[in-house]
């Protein structure tokens, strides 16, 4: 690393580079459209499932994409399409902080994977450090969950120990570390300077909102209500327009047991079910050596999980915080955008079968020009969550304690209580049950709204309606959704079906690519984190499609606008048992970085699935970055 690690202008210098810029200039664009076309973008919208007519009002860019698409792969391999390649940024146990030891498969402890890479990688987000935004930035990467049995040599089915369950916590939570291009156009770590980061399951947190302090978040360890250790589970995630990161709490039941300690019509045992806290030994043991996840010693401390926490990459001495405005959930991402009048607005979705969609609208504006005026900007504003109507229409349902169904007399007691209760409190509105919703974003372009519902295995034949149309839902879907007047913050919205996922080759596969000849798109299944790069181009990671199509996960890139819009393409395949997390551009869209995570899933120490990226037993989850040969834009 050169000795300019240190020397970052000002946050203010690389925010105008970057997402701000862009926000700003979508937020313009999109003042502009509404002047000039009064009428509504889904002004012809057909039926659900049928392909919208273009709006005459909207020039539509034809599709830049021009690489040569990649073929499916069983392989334990990265495949990337010709010219193009690949290089790990970060692995697991790599070092983040100054000093940290080597990673040492057979001599692991808490102490040294506290300052190592985390295990299983997730959401990735770049931020710019210098002038050259292009050249050296950091990289926030988390870390969703462990696999005991893939860390520990010979550990096999067996529990954990003590030893062994502190060193899962380490390899839980975030890392923040410097990178840098080198000469061959792919970005790796920097030496560790002062931004690197690790943040763990024992990190001491801040939780803040409206639910902070109350009576559901106190525990003996901490009667306030308002510090929490770690965050678990963090999923995918999102970036705000003042340079910070979202970092997304999902399947955080898995770590609690003992709920047969409580009364089953304790309202703590009815809640911890609704959220999936079933009685017996957790999935991951931790209760054995951490009684804060024993149900019966601490009943109150897994309602201090299921939140959206906020980040400052730029700081690294401040206190992450749990944002409970946001709501309790098994958030997957936390996708960022501004209404027309400034305000933040921010789309999540609950993963798991049969549960909801949401956004939070914010109170105040954002203020392009003081950063340090956004730092609670998530602490005040609306939750909502959707309701999709038959006839291609939709609601944003208030969750506000006093409205309908939302009252006393409906079994709530404040606003603390909608938010912690996040769950029924959506149940009582009538929201429409999805099938898993994962990732959602939204167009730089026009501010559509796209959301990834990866399958629900689950659902019955006559279980289904217009959002959630197959039943069951093995291959998964996308919706698109226009914001009634352009403006994210309405509280209506017109939607429609992107596409209906699937192998098109099957007989009756039932795939639908907006219109596009099935017979010209690959499979593609399972669909989880999205992107779209600066042409307003959707980018679609996958997660399960061994399981489904047969195939291992990869990306894959579909135009949503233009005379393309439909034509799917595949861009990289991952190796054998991986699932395809990130995805993340650059700011000039020269580097793609992906978060290869579970490599090897299905297989063990003593049979491996894999030996990626270093062609060793155990494999390890790393993130990559994915140039092109002569340096141009990715998918270009
Ligand atoms: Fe952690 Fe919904 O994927
Ligand atoms: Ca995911
Ligand atoms: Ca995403």
């Amino acid at each position: 690393m050169s000795h300019e690690s240190n020397a970052r202008p000002s946050p203010d210098v690389a925010r105008a580079e970057t997402f701000a810029d862009l926000l700003a200039r979508r937020f313009e664009r999109r003042r502009v459209l509404r002047a000039v076309a009064a009428a509504p973008l889904f002004l012809a919208l057909p039926t659900a499932g049928c392909r919208r007519v273009p709006d005459p009002n909207i020039r539509v860019p034809s599709t830049s994409l021009r690489f040569e698409p990649v073929s499916a792969s069983s392989q334990d391999a990265v495949r990337v399409p010709a010219h193009y390649r690949w290089n790990v940024v970060a692995r697991w146990g790599d070092p983040v902080l100054p000093g940290a030891p080597p990673w040492d498969f057979h001599a692991q402890t808490a102490n040294a994977q506290s300052r190592q890479f985390g295990y299983n990688n997730d959401f990735v987000a770049y931020f710019p450090l210098s002038e050259a935004p292009d050249e050296r930035g950091l990289l926030a990467v988390n870390h969703e969950y462990t696999s005991a049995e893939h860390m520990f040599p010979g550990l096999g089915k067996a529990r954990p120990s003590r030893e062994q369950i502190d060193v899962e916590m380490a390899a839980h939570g975030m890392s923040i570390v410097e990178i840098e291009r080198g000469e061959d156009g792919g970005f790796r770590l920097a030496e560790p300077g002062r931004w690197n980061r690790r943040i763990t399951a024992e990190t001491q947190l801040l939780l803040s909102g409206p639910a902070a302090g109350s009576e559901w978040l106190r525990t003996s360890r901490d009667p306030s209500g308002r510090r929490v250790a770690g965050m678990l589970y963090n999923c995918s995630g999102g970036k705000t327009p003042w340079d910070t990161v979202l970092t997304c709490e999902e399947n955080f039941h898995n770590y609690f047991g003992g709920a047969e300690s409580l009364p089953a019509d304790d309202p703590r045992a009815v809640d911890h079910a609704r959220y999936g806290i079933e009685p017996g030994l957790s999935d991951y043991g931790w209760e054995s050596a951490h009684p804060r996840f024993d149900v019966g010693r601490e009943p109150n401390e897994a309602f201090r999980f299921g939140w959206v926490v906020e980040v400052d990459p730029f700081e690294p001495n401040a206190m992450p915080r749990k944002r409970t405005a946001l709501g309790r959930f098994k958030h997957e991402a936390a996708s960022v955008t501004l209404a027309g009048d400034g305000r933040v607005v921010v789309y999540s979705g609950d993963d798991e079968r049969f549960e909801y969609v949401y956004k939070f609208v914010s109170r105040d504006s954002w203020n392009p020009h003081d950063r340090a005026a956004n730092r609670d900007l998530l602490d005040h504003g609306t939750l909502y969550v959707a309701r999709f109507d038959a006839d291609g229409s939709g609601r944003w349902l208030p969750l506000e304690f006093g409205r309908e169904g939302l009252t006393t007399a409906d079994g709530f007691r404040d606003q603390a209580d909608v938010l912690v209760r996040t769950r029924s409190a959506a149940d009582a509105l009538g929201a429409t049950r999805m099938d898993r919703p994962e990732d959602i974003e939204i167009s730089p372009i026009d501010g559509r709204v796209y959301v990834a519902l990866t399958n629900n295995t689950k659902r019955d034949a006559d279980d289904t309606d217009a959002a959630n149309p197959r039943g069951p839902n093995r291959d998964g879907h996308v919706l698109e959704l226009e914001e009634s007047g352009d403006d994210a913050a309405a509280e209506s919205f017109r939607w429609d079906v992107l596409i209906l996922c699937g192998d098109p080759s099957q007989p009756d596969s039932g795939t639908y690519f907006a219109g596009w000849d099935p017979e010209e798109c690959p499979a593609i299944s399972c669909p989880d984190n999205l992107l779209f790069d600066a042409d307003g181009c959707l980018w679609i990671a996958t997660d399960g499609q061994p399981g489904t199509v047969g195939v291992n996960d990869g990306l894959y890139a579909i135009p949503v606008r233009g005379e393309d819009r439909g034509h799917l393409r595949r861009f990289a395949t991952l190796p054998a048992g991986a699932e395809c997390c990130g995805p993340e551009l650059t700011p000039a869209g020269d580097a793609l970085f992906l978060a290869v995570q579970h490599p090897g899933e299905k297989g063990s120490l003593e049979k491996p699935q894999s030996t990626w990226p270093d062609g060793t037993n155990p494999p390890r989850p790393a993130v990559i970055c994915v140039v092109r040969e002569d340096g141009g834009r990715i998918g270009t």
